[in-house]
């Protein structure tokens, strides 16, 4: 069982994209409304591994109450823009938003990952020049390949930039996604990799 924290854009389309690919799947949720959901105190029990789906600014309360076991993997799709900081978020102690997660899980293990491309093409997606650039960063190995695999599965190109700290240049990249998306005027882009 997945467990996505966060029911809205990013969960329902990395659900959707899951349930493709034959995998169970629940939301945790504030307010659980289907016999699926959970709340978000301690959902992380049982799960094989979690997606975090929601605001930023909402970590600082959400992450140490999904009871997050040693070794366990929480996938971070946030990117730390919108309106306002977590709850004990100080931007001069953390480089990133990434590092930060790790910082309220430090028993588990942070992939960051999905947050550079619009929430409609995270699964499946269909571009003529290829398949979409998806880094990934965090500091466990293991951790990282079931990421990657991950967003491989769902048709992106996968590639592990490194540990936790590259979490800056992924979350910069999300802060270029929205810049690019205010002047092409439209959010149907995303970036590629090319190689020789
Ligand atoms: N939108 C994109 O294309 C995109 C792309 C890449 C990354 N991201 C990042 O992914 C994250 C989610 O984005 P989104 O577009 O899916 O946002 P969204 O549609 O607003 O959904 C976020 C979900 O988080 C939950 N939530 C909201 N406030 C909360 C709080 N204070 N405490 C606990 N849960 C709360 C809500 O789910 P419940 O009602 O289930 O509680 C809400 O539906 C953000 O960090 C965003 O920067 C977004």
């Amino acid at each position: 069982m997945i467990t996505i924290v966060g029911a809205g854009q990013v969960g329902r389309s990395l659900a959707q994209g899951l349930e493709v690919l034959g995998k169970s799947v629940r939301f945790a949720r504030r307010q659980p409304e289907l016999a699926q959901e959970v709340g978000l105190q301690r959902c992380a029990v049982g799960s094989d591994y979690v997606i975090l789906a929601t605001p930023f600014m909402a970590t600082g309360d959400v992450v140490p109450q999904l009871g997050l076991e040693t070794g366990q993997v929480l996938i971070d799709a946030t990117n730390p823009f919108g309106r306002g900081w977590p709850a004990g978020y100080n931007g001069a102690d953390f480089a990133s938003g990434g590092e930060f997660v790790q910082f309220l899980a430090p028993q588990a293990h942070v992939v960051k990952c999905f947050n550079v491309i619009g929430f409609e093409h995270m699964n499946k997606p269909q571009f003529p020049g290829g398949k979409p650039f998806m880094p990934v960063c965090g500091n466990q190995a293991q951790a990282k390949a079931l990421a990657m695999n991950l967003a491989t599965d769902l048709g992106l190109d996968a590639v592990d930039i490194g540990d936790i700290s590259k979490a800056a240049l992924v979350e910069n990249m999300g802060l270029l996604w929205g810049a690019l998306r205010d002047v092409e005027g439209s959010r149907d882009f995303a970036f590629s990799l090319l190689r020789s």
